[in-house]
């Protein structure tokens, strides 16, 4: 016997012909606000694949009803646990959860991203069969994960009754929370959200002083995490910043660190400051770090070099010298401007909740002509 078979069956049954479009809908947006997961009812495709199902011999038939008119007439918030109420009655009734480990397959790898990269993200040798938790949380993870300039895709092999267990709920609060921390001392709000994590500032900093001594250009500064950084690696910095109060912040940071005397932090524009100091400094290398644009409340849709590094800014860096590149995660890195060949490094690092590894950023180094 199929769902619909029993709810046609079923005393008071009037298919309310709202509620399906409505749960979709509240189930969508349920996994927009707490990330994604796996759900039985994907779409009306979903539904109408679930009233066709074969009802297991246990299935409460008249909890599922309960829970769909529960659905209709309550306000969001509430009607969005109550959707996922009818989703879980409905796995219930339909479905099996997995029991046994399952390999987790990922394609659309972006070129640069090898098999050591690839098993660092997924916590695992790629196929290998890992526990139904682990795939769960793979997929809310990594499916439709922007990476390099492709996307990702996570295929779990299921049976066709098969669903896997819902991973753990991801805070939204949490996730505020962690982007809180910051490891300079002296932070303004854009300064606590975009600096470098220590550790990776540190590698990249160590990175660039494998092909450059001497002075770098920080045009964009900020707070002076990278700037620190680079200092820290025995590099002589020259930062810009044009947010005089956040000028003021990477100065102090730079003096309660203990690096003032190799990091000079000049206040204003860029694209006026650079030309001057790129003729004075012929030798000097180049680190680039401009807004990423979603912290400064604009469209995160194209970030390929050009709207990335201002064509104006690079013309002025020409390709001569060494430049290192702290780069969105989902940075088109087809885009880097040639002629010369740029290494990449994926930073990985821990995920604000929980103990997965995330890929952080991505840098990539030009050595000097
Ligand atoms: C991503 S943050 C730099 C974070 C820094 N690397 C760190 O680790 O602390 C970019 C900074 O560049 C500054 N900025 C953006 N456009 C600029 C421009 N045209 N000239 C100078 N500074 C600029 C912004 O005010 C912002 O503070």
């Amino acid at each position: 016997m199929t769902l619909r078979d029993a709810l046609a069956g079923h005393d008071g049954w009037k298919p309310p012909r709202a509620v399906w479009p409505r749960l979709v809908q509240l189930l969508r947006a349920r996994r927009k606000r707490m990330g994604a997961r796996p759900e039985l009812l994907t779409g009306m495709a979903g539904v109408q694949a679930a009233m066709d199902r074969p009802l297991r011999r246990a299935a409460d038939v008249t909890a599922v009803l309960l829970a769909l008119r529960q659905v209709e007439g309550l306000d969001l918030e509430a009607a969005e646990d109550a959707a996922a109420e009818v989703d879980a009655r409905l796995v219930e009734a339909l479905c099996v959860v997995r029991a046994e480990p399952v390999a987790v397959t990922v394609t659309g790898w972006p070129p640069a991203f090898g098999p050591l990269e690839q098993e660092q993200l997924m916590g695992a040798p790629v196929g290998t069969a890992v526990a139904p938790s682990t795939a769960a949380l793979l997929h809310q993870r990594l499916q439709g994960l922007a990476l390099g300039g492709s996307t990702l895709q996570v295929h779990v092999p299921l049976g066709p009754d098969e669903v896997l267990p819902v991973p753990d709920r991801v805070e939204r609060a949490d996730l505020r929370r962690g982007r809180g921390d910051s490891w300079l001392p002296h932070v303004d709000a854009v300064g606590r959200f975009s600096a470098t994590p220590e550790e990776i500032a540190a590698r990249q900093a160590e990175l660039l002083a494998t092909v450059h001594e001497g002075l770098v250009i920080d045009p964009f500064c900020g707070c002076g995490g990278s700037a620190i950084a680079l200092a820290r690696a025995g590099l002589d910095v020259l930062a810009i910043e044009r947010d005089p109060s956040r000028a003021r912040l990477a100065g102090r940071n730079a003096k309660v660190l203990g690096v003032a005397d190799r990091v000079t932090v000049r206040t204003g524009e860029a694209l006026r400051l650079l030309p001057g100091l790129l003729r004075s400094h012929p030798g000097a290398a180049v680190f680039l770090d401009p807004p990423w644009g979603a912290a400064e409340g604009m469209e995160r849709a194209a970030l390929t070099w050009d709207t990335f590094v201002a064509p104006a800014v690079w013309s002025l860096v020409g390709d001569r010298r060494a430049v290192l590149a702290k780069l969105p995660r989902d940075f088109d890195l087809k885009t880097l401007p040639g002629p010369r060949a740029w290494t990449l490094r994926w930073e990985f690092g821990a995920a604000t909740v929980g103990a997965d590894r995330v890929v952080k950023l991505v840098t990539a180094l030009r050595g000097p002509a």
